[in-house]
C-alpha cells in the first residue's frame, strides 16, 4: 500500500512535496574521506569551523549563570544564559595561560573563575578580576573570553566557530518551516548518552540516512515500517526522508500471525488497546492516525499543525553536518555525530531522546548525561545492531581491497551529504577533478 502524502493546508504545516532531485551522478565516493588524517584536517579547517553546531537543550539553562560546556573536536565551548535572558557562547578557555574554565557538562555559575590563578570572568565574558594585576606591566588583556556566534532554534542552542557565519535561520534553510509544527519546546529529555564508536563520524551519519540496510541489519523492523515507500528530499545542505511506521514492509510476504510487537507498542503509546483491535494489520497505521487525531486534545497533546502521516511516521531529518532527528508526533530520537579530536577512525556518538508528555503523564526527570565505550552497555536493539556493524565498516574502509562507496538511489542522502562537504571544502560546485 503506497502512502499518499498530502499537506493539509499551506504554510503552518510541514511541506510534504517532493523536492527536485539533485543531479549528483553515480561516481564512487573515495574511501579515504573516511580514513585519512589529511581529509579530517580539511574537514576541520573548511567545514567544522564554518557551520552551525548544536550545543544543547535550551531548557537545560533557564536561569542567568546556567551554562552548557560542550566540545567539538579539540574545541571546548561554553554557552551561558545571560542576566537579560539571552544566550551567548565563548571558547571555554581562560585568557591567562589557556586553562579550560569548566569541565564538560551543564552547571550554574555567578562568574567563571579559572582554577589555575583565579582570573575571574563575568557571565558576559568580560574580565571581572585578575589577582595581582599590578604585576602585569602590560595591564589586563583588553578583551575577555573569546565570543562565538550563538542563537536558539527549536529549543536547542546553536553556536558556530566562524565569527562570520551566516545567521542561523539562513543556515537552517527549510528546517524551521518544516519542523516548527512539532512541539519540540514541550518535549522533555528522557535519555542523554555519549558512546565512543570505532568508526569515522561520517560512517555513523550514513548509517541512519538510508533505509536500504533495514533488511540487512534490522530484519525485525520489516514488521514495523515500510522501508521501500520512502520519499527522499535533498535541500540546500540538509535532507530528509519520510518512512511510514505502523505498517509492514513490502518485503514481508506472509500474513503476521498476530499484531507485530513494534506496531503493538505504537498502539499502546497512542492510548489504544491492541487486544481490542479486530481490524487487519495493514489498516492499523491509519487507525492509529484516526485515534490520535480524535484523542490528542483530551490527552493534552497538540497535533493541530501535524498532518495525519506525522502521527505515525518517522519524518527523519538530517541537519548538516551532524544532527539526525527521528521525529514522531510524541517523540524525537536525536543523534549527534562528533569527530574524534585526532583519529579519523573514532568518533563520539551522542544520543538524546525526547517525549511529549500528555496532561496526565508524569513528567520524567532530566537524565544525567552518561559516557561510555561501545559494548559497555546496550543502547537498545536497533542502535546496537547499527553499532555492532560500524567497526567492521571502518576496518573494511581501511583495507586495500576497498575503493569507496558504491551508492544506490536509496542512498541519495549520503551522496548529497558528501556533496555538501565538498562545497565547504572546495567551494560550491568547485571540487577539482581528482580530488578526494
Ligand atoms: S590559566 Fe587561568 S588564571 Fe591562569
Ligand atoms: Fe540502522
Amino acid at each position: 500500500m503506497k502512502v499518499k502524502r498530502v499537506t493539509p493546508d499551506e504554510s503552518p504545516f510541514t511541506p510534504v512535496d517532493k523536492a527536485p532531485e539533485p543531479e549528483l551522478g553515480t561516481g564512487i565516493i573515495a574511501k579515504e574521506r573516511y580514513t585519512s588524517a589529511e581529509f579530517m584536517q580539511q574537514e576541520w579547517d573548511q567545514m567544522w569551523s564554518k557551520v552551525w553546531l548544536m550545543a544543547g537543550r535550551e531548557d537545560d539553562i533557564p536561569e542567568p549563570g546556567d551554562y552548557i560546556a560542550c566540545e567539538m573536536g579539540r574545541e571546548p565551548v561554553l554557552v551561558v544564559r545571560q542576566q537579560d535572558g539571552s544566550v551567548r557562547a565563548f571558547y571555554n578557555v581562560c585568557q591567562h595561560r589557556g586553562n579550560q574554565l569548566r569541565d564538560t557538562g551543564i552547571g550554574n555559575a555567578d562568574s567563571f573563575m579559572c582554577a589555575y590563578h583565579h582570573w575571574d570572568f563575568h557571565l558576559d565574558g568580560t574580565i571581572k578580576d585578575i589577582p595581582d594585576l599590578e604585576t602585569f606591566p602590560q595591564g589586563a588583556p583588553c578583551s575577555g573570553l573569546t565570543e562565538l556566534p550563538c542563537d536558539v532554534w527549536g529549543s536547542w542552542v546553536w553556536y558556530s566557530l566562524d565569527p562570520d557565519v551566516e545567521p542561523l535561520r539562513d543556515y537552517l534553510n527549510v528546517i524551521p518551516q518544516h519542523l516548527d509544527p512539532y512541539n519540540f519546546d514541550k518535549m522533555v529529555m528522557t535519555r542523554d548518552l555519549t558512546v565512543v564508536w570505532e568508526c569515522n563520524w561520517k560512517a555513523a551519519v550514513d548509517a541512519f540516512n538510508e533505509t536500504y540496510h533495514v533488511q540487512g541489519i534490522h530484519p525485525q523492523l520489516l514488521w514495523h515500517l515500510n522501508d521501500q515507500d520512502v520519499q527522499i528530499d535533498c535541500y540546500d545542505k540538509h535532507s530528509r526522508y519520510m518512512v511510514p511506521f505502523g505498517t509492514l514492509s513490502p518485503r514481508v510476504n506472509q500474513r503476521p500471525p498476530e499484531i507485530p510487537a513494534g506496531i503493538k507498542e505504537m498502539m499502546i503509546e497512542a492510548g489504544m488497546d491492541p487486544a481490542d483491535y479486530d481490524g487487519r494489520v495493514l489498516d492499523i497505521r491509519l487507525d492509529i492516525q484516526k485515534f490520535m487525531r480524535e484523542n490528542g486534545e483530551s490527552q493534552g497533546k497538540d497535533f493541530s499543525r501535524l498532518n495525519d502521516d506525522q502521527l505515525t511516521d518517522d519524518y527523519h531529518y538530517f541537519i548538516f553536518p551532524n544532527i539526525t532527528m527521528n521525529i514522531h508526533a510524541t517523540s524525537v530520537m536525536l543523534f549527534r555525530q562528533r569527530p574524534h579530536e585526532t583519529d579519523p577512525n573514532k568518533m563520539y556518538f551522542d544520543i538524546q531522546t525526547y517525549v511529549l508528555p500528555g496532561k496526565d503523564d508524569e513528567v520524567p526527570e532530566r537524565p544525567e548525561h552518561a559516557t561510555y565505550n561501545f559494548g559497555d552497555k546496550s543502547c537498545g536493539l536497533v542502535i546496537d545492531q547499527d553499532a555492532h556493524n560500524l567497526p567492521g565498516v571502518q576496518k573494511g574502509m581501511n583495507s586495500k581491497g576497498y575503493r569507496g562507496l558504491w551508492l544506490s538511489d536509496q542512498e541519495l542522502r549520503i551522496r548529497h551529504f558528501h556533496k555538501t562537504i565538498d562545497d565547504y571544502i572546495y567551494g560550491p560546485g568547485k571540487k577539482p577533478s581528482g580530488a578526494l
